[in-house]
């Protein structure tokens, strides 16, 4: 921390308010996998169910994040580590104020990973691995990227030539080549239930 004399002030209007106000709980989605593994898709798509269902909720995307907050980092691994960083300090201020906020990151780091869910309370950083194979990510290639990685035009590319490293124990996983949009949709949906969040 670069400052000090600082004092943290409580807010007056708890998470707890915020929730029972809500009529449901709150979390963080944390969606991680590689580049084309559909993580905006299927964000995108448990955001429009949960929405539609009257629940508080906000989508939180790699791509457009980088637009504009973290629009100062590149692919380095030490700017991919501050990008999540700050998203994890991001999504823990809706988690504050009563929404379910999903995340879609590659956020190929572990420890990146581990330091966002050390910031949660047990059971609000809910860990999503978008589980396809790069094989098929590189045949999709909706945004051309693997191509222009391929032939040399994009470095530090994930799974080309920077690592992805997947979580050890998620919980849940989407093999998101053998199911379709609305079946992961479903399996994020009733982990939701179960766990009373909604
Ligand atoms: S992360 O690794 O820091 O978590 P993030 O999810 O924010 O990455 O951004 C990934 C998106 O940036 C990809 O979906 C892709 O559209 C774009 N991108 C541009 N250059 C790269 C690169 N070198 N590696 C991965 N993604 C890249």
């Amino acid at each position: 921390m670069k400052s000090t004399n600082l004092t943290w002030h409580e807010a007056t209007v708890a998470k707890q308010d915020r929730r029972n106000q809500n009529g449901h709980g709150s979390c963080v989605l944390w969606f991680t996998g590689l580049s084309g593994s559909g993580k905006s898709t299927i964000a995108n798509a448990v955001s429009n169910e949960l929405f539609r269902q009257g629940i508080d909720e906000y989508v939180l995307d790699g791509d457009n994040i980088r637009h504009g907050l973290n629009r100062d980092l590149g692919f380095s691994d030490a700017d991919r580590t501050e990008n999540i960083r700050r998203i994890g300090e991001v999504a823990k201020l809706f988690v504050d104020s009563g929404k379910i906020v999903t995340t879609a990151f590659i956020s190929p780091f572990r420890s990146d990973r581990d330091q966002v869910r050390a910031l949660f309370e047990e059971g609000e950083f809910i860990e999503i691995y978008i589980d396809c194979p790069i094989e098929e990510c590189e045949r999709r290639d909706p945004k051309k990227l693997y191509q222009k990685a391929r032939k040399g035009e994009i470095k530090d590319f994930t799974g080309i030539h920077s690592p992805y490293e997947a979580p050890e124990k998620p919980e849940l996983t989407i093999a998101s080549h053998e199911l379709t949009v609305s079946e992961a949709v479903e399996k994020i949906l009733t982990f939701l239930e179960e766990k009373h969040i909604i």
